[in-house]
């Protein structure tokens, strides 16, 4: 189990990456940089092999997935490697009617609205997901001292889909659900906690050296509606994962006024979009934790000279931080130039290296 796991993650010096080390807010050679979504359609090798096989299909073929994962490794030499998969992958794999449509994102069959419809949430067993425990033992052999992150959805943002039955821009079904039947909401928010530490646990089990939580659309709520109604679900899937000892980041957009409650939850690491600049995040999330951010991922459509003194920006409000993972703010853009982000890459390293 796990403690194998971890032996081998030493042998192969995962534990000294800059990576880890950085979680951990232990001096680092550089800042490390990994980039969220950074496997996907700004490259054109992902797009090759992803030609004709359909998103949900393409996160259950361990070959397919590793190779995936590892090209924006080989590609921008990133500091560590996210596992491919999706947000929703769990919810498919306990059996609920969804799918990914191209352009679109995740689309549910049949929409969670009642109390009778709670009943196509099952719990998630390892077996229902072999497919990422055979792709993370290929993956980690791969990778030697790069760390792999694991990752998965949030209770609010799982929800939102759920509840709204596809992409929402104001969640007003499942803010109609939250605040008009609390006993149905917090139902619903019991039960999505263990189907996504069921979904933690096979990944770190399987090798991942780190878990990022997203709660990408929680930035929708106020900060007292998040407290009551949202951070006791994500605390559960935080709380589950800690014997572990692997780093837990904890990330969602407009998230600036939740940042503090966020930690709070249980994060190790606090991922800020561009919105707040890190010093000041670092003030609202307090002491004990590392941060992870924040270029805005539109400013890589800019020149060079502008990305390097928007970075810049980014690395000296860092300079007084416990420890600071290099990233976007959200997720990589489809449309941006691979060679922007291998350049990103190499600047951070070259800007900060001791
Ligand atoms: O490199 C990586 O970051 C790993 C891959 C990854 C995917 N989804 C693959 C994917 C990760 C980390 C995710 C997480 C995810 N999925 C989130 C949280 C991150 C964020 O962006 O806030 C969310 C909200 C989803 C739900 C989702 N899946 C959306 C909104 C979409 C459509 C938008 C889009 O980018 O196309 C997806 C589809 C999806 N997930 C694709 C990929 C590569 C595109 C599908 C395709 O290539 O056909």
């Amino acid at each position: 189990g796990a403690d194998v796991n971890r032996d081998v993650e030493d042998a192969q010096g995962v534990r000294e990456s800059a990576f880890l080390k950085a979680c951990r807010r232990e001096p680092v050679p550089h800042t490390p940089v990994w980039f969220m979504r950074q496997a996907g359609r700004s490259l054109p090798e992902y797009k090759k092999v992803r030609e004709g096989i359909p998103m949900l299909e393409s996160c259950m073929r361990p070959e397919l997935v590793t190779e995936i994962t590892l090209q924006p490794v080989r590609r921008h030499g990133v500091d560590a490697a996210i596992y491919f998969s999706d947000i929703v992958v769990p919810l498919k794999a306990i059996g609920i009617d969804l799918d990914i449509k191209p352009g679109v994102g995740p689309v549910v069959e049949n929409p969670i609205r009642t109390r009778a419809d709670l009943a196509q949430l099952r719990d998630l067993t390892p077996e229902d997901v072999s497919y990422v425990t055979e792709a993370i033992g290929l993956l980690t052999a791969e990778l030697g001292a790069i760390p792999l992150i694991g990752f998965a959805g949030a209770p609010f943002t799982l929800a939102s889909y759920l509840v709204e039955g596809g992409p929402s821009r104001n969640h007003e079904h499942t803010k109609a659900l939250m605040y008009g039947d609390p006993q149905l909401w917090a139902d619903l928010l019991d039960r999505l906690p263990e189907i996504t530490a069921a979904f933690l646990k096979v990944q770190i089990e399987a090798g991942a050296s780190a878990v990022q939580l997203f709660d990408s659309w929680v930035g929708a709520l106020a900060p007292a509606d998040y407290r009551r109604s949202v951070l006791p679900a994500s605390r559960k899937v935080f709380d589950a994962v800690a014997g572990y000892g692997v780093p837990r980041i904890h990330f969602g957009v407009g998230t600036g006024e939740l940042l503090g409650l966020m930690g709070e939850a249980g994060a190790d690491v606090v991922g800020v979009d561009w919105r707040v600049p890190l010093d000041e995040a670092a003030r609202r999330v307090g002491p004990g934790k590392a941060l992870q951010g924040n270029l805005d991922p539109a400013v890589l459509f800019a020149s060079t000279e502008a990305v390097e003194e928007k970075t810049r920006e980014v690395l000296d409000a860092a300079a007084g931080l416990e420890g600071h993972v290099f990233n976007l703010g959200h997720g990589v853009l489809p449309t941006t130039d691979p060679d922007a982000l291998t350049r990103l890459v190499d600047y951070v390293h070259t800007q900060t290296a001791r």
